[in-house]
């Protein structure tokens, strides 16, 4: 079973060829990040335009790169949430166009939960990925951190699945990217923090973790506060000082020690919630997936944490991709699940799992 995966969410254009959710024969990104570097985060009306340009080559690049024409395509998997809206459409309106004149079956595929599904991918054609040599076992609990999500998931099986958490505010990512934006660090903020971490003292500052009463949920609102009312005493500032004009006042070993101990804290806070869960639910599996998984230290954090040894894949595939959106695809379509009429599917930019 081939299945061509389709993803627009956000800024990245992808399309991916995967085999029995297992093997990668294809993965081209086109990602419009660049163009959203100047405004310090993702401008949606840019990310659809860019789609649009984009869409068509990535889809051709894709079979190109698997070397098989539309005849070997068994369907077509495309993420119809959740997202952005203008990109989540220029996504579902391609993959129904194609369905009806290729003559496909579509599915319609939760991005969330793709996400998750990049770590069944064990095989390639492709040079340069470093994929984990076995798929993962159920039950499996899933720790989904990416710019728009943060959420615990325990699956019991395929399709068999309980969230048992999710952020109540901003997501992991997005406490990443705000913080860059604080201490000066071009966006994306995950891998500038990291790089800017590598030179700072992780002990340097002592940051809040939230307290939840709900024990799996998360909120990372506070840490963001705290690292921007940090930043201001500092430089012998109060409040009211503009967090514009903070980057310019701190020096790069300021911005290393703050970059250290937030990412630190930030990673620390979702490994305990991690643990927390492992204990209860005793999986045999643990899995990540966003792009905060793709984090070093986060990796390091929950191999030395957990009593299982983890097999992470590759950040190629942490980040939005088409890959992880087939790997699914192909489990929905030996399911017959989530099959989709191509006439009339439409967008849920706030699906959740
Ligand atoms: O999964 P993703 O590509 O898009 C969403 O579905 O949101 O995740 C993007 C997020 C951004 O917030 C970015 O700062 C973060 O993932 N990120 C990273 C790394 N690469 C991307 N965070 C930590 N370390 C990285 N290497
Ligand atoms: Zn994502």
């Amino acid at each position: 079973m081939k299945i061509l995966g389709i993803e627009t969410s956000c800024d990245e254009t992808a399309a991916a060829i995967v085999v029995d959710g297992k093997t990668l024969l294809s993965n081209v990104v086109a990602s419009s990040m660049d163009l959203h570097a100047a405004y310090g985060g993702v401008v949606p009306e840019i990310a659809a335009r860019s789609h649009i340009e984009s869409i068509i080559p990535v889809i051709e690049q894709s079979l190109e790169e698997a070397k098989l024409d539309w005849q070997a395509i068994d369907g077509i998997a495309v993420t119809y949430g959740a997202g952005l809206g203008g990109s989540l459409l220029i996504g579902v309106i391609t993959a129904r166009t194609l369905a009806i004149i290729k003559n496909k079956p579509l599915y319609k595929v939760n991005h969330v939960e793709g996400h998750i599904y990049a770590n069944f991918l064990t095989e390639t054609t492709l040079s340069g990925y470093n994929l984990p040599e076995k798929q993962p076992e159920f039950p499996m609990l899933g720790l989904i951190v990416s710019g728009g999500h943060s959420q615990l998931v325990f699956f019991e099986n395929h399709f068999k699945y309980k969230l048992l958490g999710q952020t109540r505010d901003d997501a992991i990512g997005e406490a990443f990217d705000k913080v860059a934006k604080i201490i000066g660090l071009p966006y994306p903020g995950g891998p500038n923090i990291a790089k800017a971490a590598l030179k700072g003292n992780p002990l340097a500052y002592q940051l809040p973790k939230a307290r939840l009463k709900e024990k799996y949920d998360f909120s990372f609102s506070g840490i963001k506060t705290a690292v921007l009312r940090l930043s201001q005493s500092i430089i012998g500032e109060d409040y009211n000082f503009p967090s514009i004009k903070l980057s310019e006042r701190l020096n790069d070993a300021q911005k290393a020690d703050i970059a250290a101990s937030f990412r630190r804290v930030a990673i620390e806070t979702i490994v305990d919630k991690t643990v927390l869960a492992f204990n209860e639910f005793k999986p045999k599996s643990v899995v990540i997936g966003g792009g905060v998984a793709s984090d070093q230290e986060l990796r390091n954090q929950l191999s030395k944490r957990l009593p299982i040894d983890i097999k992470y894949t590759d950040p190629k595939l942490c980040t939005d991709n088409g890959a992880m959106i087939a790997a699914l695809g192909c489990y929905q379509a030996a399911h017959q699940i989530n099959l989709a009429d191509p006439y009339c599917l439409s967008i849920k930019p706030n699906l959740s799992m």
